[in-house]
């Protein structure tokens, strides 16, 4: 069922109530997410995105009762991920000669994975088209936002940014708005996405919030491609953004560890301990690695101004948890962070030197060469745990 959002704007999309990953298994989705999709009819009907694959048929047929498919005149492709243009060779077999408004690097994209030769009509920032009653549609390259091929789209008059991945957040709901829903949750979510999807390419994200803004675009509303519409406020999801692509971090320390028999485990709670008592105003959160789910660490590291990283000593190296984890870390290229590393060892202890290496190469400025403990802490040890944990918060 399409829903008004605003003159002959409509949304069109999916709300996949039972997605618990995205990304195959790399990001994790504990509130479901929505695929948006967007019809605009005025003199000529535009199909903003689709949504993912799996849904294909159920959207083509959704759209169908909503409007003859025959009538419809352009299709925007802003991005060519499949969770977005998955339905879109479902449609294609109704209606294979529309144009399709995508970027050069789209056509790549949607060629690469479809391998059909559609009716493509490149743009590129600052082409706009025609859809009568006085409305255009004006295209804004993304580029690496989060894709080569990604683009947004503004329809003028009703002054509506369909922005695609950016300012999106996997977050189920009916309910089609921001200021409809509970604001935790939706900032919550879009801090989660915004870590693990959008951090890597702040340095880019810096400058294009700067284009968008200098290109003095009302804007009304913020027609995300997941999660909700941002209609009340839409500068405050952009103010967000422009905060967090600018280095963020909080007065927060947070320790990651995997444990073997508990001992790397009792250095990170002593650790913590000895921050606390140094610093009562720093927040100091403990995860260990291989109970907790990888994206919400990652979003804890998004807001820390330092982490330590434990291990035990294993195979002369550390546990593969923590070695996965720390390959997803320096994917994240975090920056402006501080790191230190610990971990119990029995034999040869190259864990934290292993660690350091590792965080060093993520981007990370090291804090001493980390603090080893020779088996299972015992009263001396953890005194001297607790005076390390005490040192590390001065930095
Ligand atoms: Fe929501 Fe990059 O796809």
């Amino acid at each position: 069922m399409k829903k008004n959002i605003k003159s002959n704007v409509y949304w069109v999309g999916k709300v996949d109530w039972e997605l618990k990953k995205f990304h195959g298994e790399e990001f994790s989705t504990h509130n479901g997410s929505t695929y948006n999709s967007y019809l605009i009819q005025e003199e000529k009907n535009v199909l903003i995105d689709t949504v993912w694959l799996p849904y294909a048929e159920e959207f083509v047929e959704n759209l169908a009762k909503e409007i003859d498919l025959d009538m419809i005149d352009y299709i925007v492709v802003n991005h060519g991920e499949v969770d977005h243009s998955g339905a879109l060779p479902e449609l294609m077999k109704h209606i294979p000669d529309k144009p399709i408004y995508c970027t050069a690097n789209a056509v790549k994209s949607l060629k690469g994975q479809y391998h059909q030769d559609w009716n493509f009509q490149v743009v590129k920032t600052g082409d706009k088209i025609d859809i009568g009653n006085g409305k255009h549609l004006i295209f804004v390259e993304m580029t690496m936002l989060h894709w080569p091929d990604s683009m947004a789209t503004y329809l003028t008059e009703d002054n509506i940014l369909f922005s695609n991945d950016a300012f999106g957040q996997h977050f189920a709901t009916d309910r089609l708005y921001n200021d409809l829903v509970d604001q935790c949750v939706l900032f919550s979510e879009a801090e989660k996405y915004f870590a693990n999807i959008l951090n890597p390419f702040n340095q880019i994200l810096r400058k294009k919030l700067d284009q968008v803004i200098s290109m003095n675009l009302d804007i009304d509303i913020i027609a995300t491609s997941h999660g909700v519409i941002w209609r009340d406020n839409p500068m405050q999801i952009i103010e967000k953004y422009v905060m967090w692509a600018n280095d963020y971090q909080e007065n927060q320390i947070t320790i990651l560890y995997d444990t073997m028999w508990n001992g790397t485990r009792k250095m990170a709670e002593k650790i913590s301990e000895g921050i606390e008592l140094a610093d009562k105003d720093v927040v100091v959160k403990v995860f260990n690695i291989a109970k907790n789910d990888t994206n919400d660490m990652m979003t804890e590291i998004f807001r820390s101004k330092m982490i330590l990283i434990g291990s035990p000593t294993i195979g002369n190296s550390i546990l593969h948890s923590v070695a996965g984890f720390l390959h997803f870390v320096k994917e994240l290229k975090f920056k402006n962070k501080k790191a230190a590393s610990f971990g119990c060892y029995g034999w040869s202890g190259e864990a934290t030197k292993v660690i350091n290496e590792s965080l060093k190469s993520a981007g990370f400025e090291i804090i001493g060469e980390g603090f080893k403990n020779q088996w299972n802490p015992d009263e001396e040890s953890i005194k001297n745990i607790i005076e390390y944990g005490k040192e590390i918060a001065k930095y």
